[in-house]
């Protein structure tokens, strides 16, 4: 399963279409970085410039040029080199870049310093998103600068550095259905990897030992890597937002919150499961989860095309508050306590968040000062909380070092929305009757 060629093609025309005229756009990809001596992190090829060419190799840059007689997508990247290769593996090399990636044009990178700077001569706008990438920001505005020196002898610089993110963004927001054909991939191998763990937990064991049933899971299903640092937390390691250390002995009566999800063809999934560690809620632990449940409910029913990105998270924030008046975590009048913030001490984040190439997708949450219409194509979590951590002595001891979250990808559709995640067990009868099984 793979976007297909024709789709990376669709996806440079419509950006190119919204570029000005006599533009130039360029973008570099990932670097390998070291970990330590001799050992790189596994590459991950830059989310931008993998969703325009599919070009899955370090040191290449992508050069787009609207309108260009001789070709508009231009590759930079490595030549083949047959010693290199035999160390390192195959590489696709300038021929390859135009036969199995469609460039118009491809140069070995080598060459970037004498090519680049003639095509960006002449043009009025650079299109570039400044300041990810440190090095290459330098080398480009050399680039330019190289190019400013010979104004006397008729050189044209560009006279407008435009930002790529806003347009290239827009277009990344909106999945088509080759994509989220991957990304319900990538949620079902997910799915899987949670039940795993699920099925397979039991008090005494460490919490690496429920990650490694989902890296085991994730690998088995063609998955090489998850999506983020996952978190197994177990107890009051479940109210660490960024919990990663995943070295603690899960305790018979705690409960664990699993946030994990993997990345299939560079798109990435975002599952949490809270469930006890024994396979039975404790009377506080079930109040709890139910609340959580219910603010699931009532965020998922506010995603449809026309609301807007903040109502899931309004309709949770008032579900969560009314349950915590209700349990006597929190006193007073609902109203005023949402208008108060008094929930963020137990709720500190926000419903959700675009979900895609990037688990934190791109995409403007708004437009203006007015939040941003949900539109049909739009991927999201939807993952309310409540964690009420060990120290918080405001609230009755029975309460604290309980954290729970649940948290599902939704696809925004005409009618409403599907969940993507939606076979995974959610309710606490479902979580307790796979976990009896
Ligand atoms: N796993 C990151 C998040 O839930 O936003
Ligand atoms: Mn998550
Ligand atoms: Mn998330």
């Amino acid at each position: 399963m793979k976007i297909p060629r024709s789709e990376f093609g669709r996806r440079r025309r419509n950006l190119m279409a919204a570029l000005e005229n006599n533009s130039i756009a360029v973008l570099p990809a990932s670097s390998e970085v070291l970990r330590n001596s001799d050992v790189e992190y596994p590459f991950r090829q830059d989310s931008d410039f993998y969703y325009l060419c599919g070009f899955a190799e370090p040191e290449a840059v992508l050069v787009l040029i609207p309108g260009r007689e001789h070709g508009e997508f231009l590759l930079f990247c490595r030549e083949k080199d047959v010693e290199k290769e035999l160390w390192l593996g195959e590489r696709v090399g300038p021929e390859g870049a135009c036969a199995m990636y469609d460039a118009d044009d491809a140069f070995p990178i080598g060459d970037i310093d004498d090519i680049l700077p003639g095509l960006i001569e002449g043009r009025d706008r650079l299109y570039y998103s400044m300041g990810r990438n440190s090095g290459f920001d330098r080398r480009l505005m050399g680039w330019v600068n190289g190019i400013r020196a010979q104004e006397q002898n008729g050189a044209h610089p560009p006279g407008e550095f435009v930002d790529l993110d806003h347009q290239l963004h827009d277009l990344r927001l909106y999945k088509s259905a080759a994509e989220l054909k991957i990304m319900k991939e990538a949620v079902r191998i997910s799915s899987l990897a949670h039940l795993r763990a699920m099925q397979n937990c039991s008090p005494g064991m460490m919490e690496y030992q429920l990650e490694a049933e989902l890296v085991h899971e994730f690998m088995m299903h063609g998955s090489r890597s998850p999506a983020y640092s996952s978190i197994v937390g177990g107890g009051a390691n479940g109210c660490v937002m960024h919990y990663v250390e995943n070295c603690d002995r899960l305790r018979d009566g705690d409960l664990v919150l699993i946030d994990a999800g993997c990345e299939y063809e560079h798109y990435a999934s975002d599952i949490t499961r809270t469930f006890p560690v024994n396979g039975r809620f404790s009377k506080e632990q079930g109040d709890l989860y139910e609340l959580v449940y219910q603010a699931w409910v009532a965020a998922v029913a506010e995603v449809v095309a026309g609301n807007h990105w903040n109502q899931p998270h309004d309709a949770s924030v008032r579900v969560i508050t009314a349950g915590l008046v209700e349990l006597g975590v929190l006193e007073g009048d609902v109203d005023q306590l949402i208008e108060a913030g008094a929930y963020r001490p137990f709720y500190m984040h926000k419903v959700g968040h675009w979900l895609g190439m990037d688990v934190h997708d791109v995409g403007d949450y708004r437009v203006g000062e007015e939040w941003r219409m949900l539109e049909p194509g739009m991927v999201m979590t939807i993952e309310p909380g409540v964690y009420i951590g060990p120290g918080n002595t405001s609230v009755a001891k029975k309460w604290r070092g309980i954290g729970i979250r649940i948290e599902d990808d939704v696809v925004v559709t005409r009618s409403g929305c599907e969940i993507l995640s939606g076979d995974l067990p959610r309710t606490r009868q479902e979580i307790e009757a796979v976990m009896a099984a």
